[in-house]
């Protein structure tokens, strides 16, 4: 009976100590991981401050101090004027509940919030309106396949074709990033293509 008792209490030390040495393992390794990586997480390949477009205007000032808070400060060019105003919201509402959770989020007034707006809107990606013509040709098809689930489909007009084929690649990569499959360099070849040919006019 007492020898029992004793392997009861053998086992039950040698679990704590293990979920000491976890628990010591992990408050170790934090520091390390380090909050920039944490923010990197959402958006990997933020923009530095002085990057973004317009650095010193108070627009500008404004995206970094309220954008920055959870996560790496994205590209404004990441998203069209109506997609902008909708993602807006949907921060506005992870302030307000994972923000609650986290220390010191700060959240801008209503004038700011229009500023932060216009700004990004005013730097936000061209895009095709729906039901564009362009839109409804057969050669269109991997474009819209491809480059219309993050943002809305791009206007082929804002770059050349030789800047295009650097920025269908780019766009491979964040692809890669957000766990979406890869273009085959066919598909992109493709893409250029038809982004190439809408450039002559
Ligand atoms: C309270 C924390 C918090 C703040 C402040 C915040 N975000 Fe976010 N953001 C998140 C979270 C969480 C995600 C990932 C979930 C999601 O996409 O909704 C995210 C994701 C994003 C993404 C990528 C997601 C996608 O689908 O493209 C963009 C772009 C973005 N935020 C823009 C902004 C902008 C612009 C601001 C400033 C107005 C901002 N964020 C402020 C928490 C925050
Ligand atoms: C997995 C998400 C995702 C997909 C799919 C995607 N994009 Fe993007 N796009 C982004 C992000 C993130 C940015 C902002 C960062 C940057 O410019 O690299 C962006 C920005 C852009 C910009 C503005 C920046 C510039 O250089 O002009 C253009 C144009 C663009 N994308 C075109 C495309 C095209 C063309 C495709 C299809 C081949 C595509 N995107 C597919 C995520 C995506």
């Amino acid at each position: 009976m007492k020898s029992r008792y004793l392997k009861l209490l053998l086992l039950l030390i040698s679990l704590m100590t293990f979920f000491l040495i976890g628990q010591l393992y992990a408050m170790g390794k934090k520091p390390q991981q380090g909050e920039g990586k944490a923010k990197g997480v959402l958006i990997p390949e933020g923009l530095t401050e002085k990057e973004i477009p317009e650095p010193g205007s108070r627009g500008g000032t404004l995206f970094t101090k309220y954008c920055s808070q959870c996560h790496n400060l994205p590209n404004p060019a990441m998203y069209s004027n109506d997609e902008w105003r909708n993602m807006f919201e949907r921060m506005v509402s992870h302030a307000a509940t994972i923000g609650s959770t986290m220390k010191g989020i700060v959240l801008p007034d209503m004038g700011e919030k229009e500023e932060i707006i216009v700004y990004l809107q005013s730097h936000g990606l061209k895009v095709l309106i729906k039901g564009s013509p362009a839109l409804k040709d057969p050669d269109a098809f991997q474009f819209f396949w491809y480059c219309s689930t993050c943002h809305a489909a791009p206007d082929p007009t804002i770059h050349a074709p030789e800047e295009w084929k650097k920025v269908v690649t780019r766009m491979n990569n964040h692809r890669k990033h957000w766990g979406r499959p890869e273009m085959a360099s066919s598909e992109m070849e493709e893409i250029v293509k038809f982004l190439s040919k809408r450039q002559a006019k």
